[in-house]
């Protein structure tokens, strides 16, 4: 079972010289294969997104523009991250509930993920995730 000491930071590798900076993710640089890749942008800064955890899916949530807040439990602890860096990925092992808010204005959410979209997969209801833990 994870935890959330098994959440880490992954430092993505940059090139920077005068005409800005330019990150790159590849094989190695996750710890996953990557099957799928979707994006939160336009995003309300009252919003609330995520509210769930998954059975299968690892990802990895980078904050491409902006800043947004990060909450994760793993049924015993909670812990709040703040992104705000394109070149950091939040890693998130299966079993970790995660909820996002605080999106500054112009924020992109990305998010790298091990699987498919697979609704079968995803823990929606909190009662539930801390019952199978
Ligand atoms: P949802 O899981 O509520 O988004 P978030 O975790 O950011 O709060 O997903 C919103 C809708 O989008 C929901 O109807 C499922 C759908 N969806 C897909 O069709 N494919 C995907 O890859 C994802 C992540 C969501």
């Amino acid at each position: 079972m994870n935890t959330i000491d098994n959440v880490r930071i992954l430092e993505i590798p940059k090139v920077h010289d005068e005409r800005g900076f330019l990150a790159v993710i590849e094989k190695d640089t996750i710890p996953f294969s990557i099957q799928r890749v979707y994006y939160l942008y336009d995003v309300p800064s009252d919003s609330y997104r995520g509210g769930h955890a998954h059975k299968e899916q690892q990802s990895v949530i980078i904050a491409l523009s902006g800043s947004f807040e990060v909450t994760l439990d793993d049924g015993k602890t909670k812990k709040r991250i703040m992104l705000n860096k394109p070149n950091q990925g939040l890693y998130l092992p299966t079993g970790i509930w995660r909820e996002i808010d605080d999106f500054s204005s112009g924020s992109v959410c990305l998010v790298l993920a091990s699987t498919e979209y697979d609704e079968s997969e995803y823990i929606r209801d909190y009662e539930g995730f801390i019952n199978q833990l």
